[in-house]
């Protein structure tokens, strides 16, 4: 391998402070106000959603409508999806002056992927990948990243990301899940590719998939080796996840709606922030729930975060971590995990003022 690109991979990774952190990109999730509330709490990079480059090419209102970005928002990754390297590199240079790297989805396991060429579906097409990264760090003036999921054959996986390495990517995200794993069958993430990934490549690599509590991200960089742990499910249940502190969820929300205000939050994406923000306490507040199903203002929803605040709503032990393991199969944690023993004396406390508001 080109050593001058290893050493500029690594430079690139220092300069950015080496994160250790990760936003992952989520659709309608990672949106400028999630990104900056998650950042307040222990984020140090933090990705776009992913954007589709032939429609941001082709429509003269997307890019702004949705890559939003401030001075504040960095070190910040844009997301592209897309099969067309001419194309890919357009859309690169559009906002390549506003992030700091490009990186390339080649994970996205929908339907939608598959029609468009993109995402884990893209990642089957070997040649057109190794262009498109050598194209489009050719093209644009900021480094090439790429997020990948595995492949069932470890050998496949391994030789596929030592090419992309070869091809000018700079850092690798690794999902550890095929793109079978999903939905209902999202079921395990392998750490022990992601540690045979780190192993055998030379540039940074973050690992991916199966982080639920502090814990977990400590382990995952032990175990993997990993340069960074990247969160997707967990951050969203709870932005403070890398803050290696229990917060309350209720109090999240309002701060969330403040960022939301402040950096104008699309409608979709609040409605959908707070349905797993505050999951545990609307499975109590079942009334709540679908007023929040059913709001159509910024103050509407406000009202219902106000409301379930007041409430302090009771969040019930065996529900605690619902939206995260709402389908996956995962152990319940030892009662001995000390993020459990945190939350469960949150818990206690919630309770015991409970209590006293009713002697009231
Ligand atoms: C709501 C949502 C949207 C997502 N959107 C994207 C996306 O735009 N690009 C991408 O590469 N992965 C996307 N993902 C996948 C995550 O980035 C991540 O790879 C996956 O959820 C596994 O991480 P986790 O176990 O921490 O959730 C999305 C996941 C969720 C839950």
């Amino acid at each position: 391998m080109d050593d001058h690109h290893i050493e500029q991979a690594w430079q690139f990774y220092r300069k950015l402070g080496s994160p250790k952190f990760i936003c992952a990109p989520m659709v309608d999730q990672s949106e400028l106000a999630f990104r900056m509330l998650t950042r307040k709490y222990g984020t140090t990079l933090a990705y776009t959603p992913m954007l589709n480059s032939k429609i941001m090419v082709e429509s003269k209102t997307f890019k702004d409508e949705f890559f939003t970005t401030c001075p504040e928002d960095r070190p910040l990754f844009a997301q592209l999806c897309g099969h067309n390297p001419q194309i890919l590199i357009k859309a690169a240079l559009m906002i390549q002056d506003e992030c700091d790297a490009i990186d390339i989805n080649l994970g996205c396991p929908q339907g939608i992927a598959r029609k468009g060429l993109y995402g884990s579906y893209l990642l089957e097409k070997r040649e057109l990948v190794l262009t498109i990264v050598k194209e489009l760090k050719q093209n644009i003036n900021i480094p090439v990243t790429c997020k990948i999921r595995i492949f069932k054959d470890i050998k496949r996986t391994l030789d596929l990301t030592k090419d992309i390495q070869q091809s000018g990517c700079s850092i690798l995200t690794v999902h550890g899940r095929t793109k079978e794993q999903n939905k209902d069958l999202v079921g395990q993430c392998d750490w022990n590719i992601i540690a045979q990934i780190k192993q055998l490549l030379q540039i940074p690599v973050f690992a991916n998939g199966g982080i639920y509590t502090w814990s977990d991200v400590e382990r995952c960089l032990q175990e993997t080796k990993a340069d960074a742990v990247m969160s997707s499910e967990a951050l969203l249940e709870n932005p403070a996840l890398f803050s290696g502190q229990i917060k309350d969820l209720n109090e999240l929300a309002i701060e969330y709606m403040q960022f939301a205000k402040q950096y104008n939050a699309k409608l979709p994406e609040i409605k959908a922030h707070l349905f797993k923000l505050l999951y545990t306490s609307l499975q109590v507040h079942t009334d709540l729930r679908s007023k929040l199903g059913s709001a159509k203002t910024y103050d509407q929803h406000l009202d219902i975060v106000i409301q379930l605040n007041r409430l302090r709503a009771h969040i019930p032990l065996e529900n605690k971590f619902g939206w995260y393991k709402r389908y996956q199969n995962f152990k319940q944690p030892q009662p001995k995990d000390k993020d459990i023993q945190k939350l469960e004396n949150i818990i206690k406390q919630q309770d015991l003022s409970l209590q006293n508001n009713n002697q009231e």
